[in-house]
């Protein structure tokens, strides 16, 4: 099949979270599989693309051309879609070029595909501008769209005024196209003109259809339920990998001698003591309410009276300060990060004994799989994409899982934590299970094939 796989961001070009994860890797795997697949991304700052065209620039990545579609403009920018000041003012301007582009350059590389993957807000239109612009065109005749969700409380919600900026009628600003609550909802508008809709795994796609989870678009989605599946994610382990990764200080296959130069390196290097009996907990995440900012916070200083802590992260300023206060009262155990830093996230998985991912919400996550790869042991809420991917100890499982979402229960959990770390046997047995497991690209890619090739066929 021929797929066009298009996203605002993409590993190693461009990454703020697991969208950039999933985009580097699900197209490698569709590729693996014998399909043509090209990559749609914008050219950001500081990307170099190897061939140069009027619209657009190419790169080679891992056998697949991925286009960069131009625009200096929109895209030459410091920050994808938000700085410190917030939101760029004209991010509907930016997404609405790229997905129209898209779909120019497709004719202009000639290049008809079967299938159009979108994913998230930013390329939720790409669907939008195919049905209302190129209905009759011989070019698309066979194509379908399919839209990915990676997290609905991002939507690509705008003020109506933008909406000239959309080149479209304002025919769809009603409630059965653009219109929401009086304001412009690109993702609702993705859902609606795309062939079906995907999310990132199974339990997310049934929470979503819930008032609790489904944030204003409830309604809409389970009106499409038969046009929705939930696909888990996976991980690409040429990356996340401790026996080959690079940015690490030692590599490991089995061998827990050889994690345990991780976390002595590490300790050393936060300036933390030396010390392979004290828990070591590490995070890196996004610093938002999702990852569970809010309960940590209020128990970071009740865990650190056993354990140690490392935390790289970038978010919500709120956290950022609360974080800070902390980190200044308590810095012999806890080492913190603002900021983004890929190698250093490498570092903090192989280093870490416990990983924390306690989020109120999460459509799949990919930080608990990497884990389990590193050998850390996850501690995590059981919600959307946690609930497929971990289990609670205590049911011969793999991680820590909370009870409540609170600051008790997250407490609770730590001292079951440090409790368990005293028995290094079963300790370790847990950990040498946890990085046997599998998942790798290579099940999602083929129930993403079967869909497609499910849509070719109506
Ligand atoms: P989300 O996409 O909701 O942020 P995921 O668990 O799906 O969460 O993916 C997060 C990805 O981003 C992981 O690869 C994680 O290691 C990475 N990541 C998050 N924050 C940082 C950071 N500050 N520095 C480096 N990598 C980060
Ligand atoms: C989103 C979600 C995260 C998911 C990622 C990749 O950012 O928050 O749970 O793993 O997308 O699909």
């Amino acid at each position: 099949m021929r797929i066009a796989f298009c996203s605002s961001e993409v590993y190693p070009f461009a990454k703020t979270g697991g969208l950039a994860d999933v985009s580097g890797s699900l197209p490698l795997s569709l590729a693996a599989l014998g399909h043509q697949v090209k990559i749609f991304m914008p050219w950001y700052k500081g990307i170099e693309p190897e061939k140069h065209f009027d619209d657009f620039a190419t790169r080679e990545y891992q056998g697949i051309e991925v286009i960069f579609i131009k625009n200096e403009h929109f895209f030459k920018r410091d920050y994808l879609y938000t700085t410190d000041k917030g939101d760029y003012p004209d991010n509907l301007e930016r997404f609405s070029f790229f997905s129209r582009q898209i779909l120019k350059v497709l004719k202009e590389l000639n290049f008809s595909p079967d299938i159009i993957h979108n994913n998230d807000w930013q390329t939720s239109l790409v669907s939008m501008y195919l049905k209302i612009f190129y209905n009759d065109d011989d070019f698309f005749q066979d194509t379908k769209t399919i839209l990915t969700i990676h997290n609905l409380v991002f939507q690509g919600i705008f003020n109506k005024k933008d909406f000239e900026h959309l080149g479209i009628s304002w025919d769809y600003f009603n409630m059965h196209y653009l219109e929401f609550y009086g304001k412009i909802n690109l993702l609702k508008g993705g859902i609606i003109f795309s062939d079906a809709i995907t999310t990132v795994s199974p339990t997310y796609a049934r929470q979503i259809q819930t008032n609790e989870f489904g944030c204003g678009l409830e309604g809409v989605l389970t009106e499409k339920k038969d046009r929705l599946k939930g696909i888990l994610n996976g991980i690409n382990y040429k990356i996340w990998n401790p026996k080959e990764d690079d940015f690490i200080y030692k590599k490991y296959a089995k061998s827990l001698k050889a994690k345990l130069k991780n976390k002595f390196n590490l300790q050393k290097e936060m300036k933390l003591a030396q010390d392979k009996d004290i828990l070591l907990f590490g995070m890196v995440s996004r610093l938002t309410e999702q990852k569970g900012l809010d309960i940590l916070t209020e128990s970071i200083e009740e865990m650190l009276k056993k354990s140690q802590l490392i935390i790289l992260g970038t978010g919500d300023l709120k956290y950022h300060k609360k974080l800070r206060k902390i980190q200044k009262n308590n810095k012999e155990r806890f080492s913190l990060h603002i900021g983004f830093d890929e190698a250093l996230a490498h570092k903090i998985y192989a280093a870490s004994d416990v990983f924390l991912l306690p989020s109120r919400f999460e459509p799949c996550g990919l930080s608990q799989l990497i884990s389990f790869k590193y050998g850390a042991i996850p501690l995590v809420n059981l919600t959307g994409g946690l609930v497929d991917t971990v289990s609670d100890l205590s049911k011969s499982g793999s991680g820590f899982t909370l009870k409540k979402y609170n600051r008790n229960s997250l407490i609770k959990l730590f001292k079951r934590a440090q409790r368990l770390f005293k028995d290094k046997k079963k300790w370790n047995s847990i950990v040498k299970a946890n990085m046997k497991k599998d998942f790798s690209w290579k099940k999602a890619a083929k129930q993403y094939l079967n869909l497609y090739q499910d849509l070719s066929n109506e």
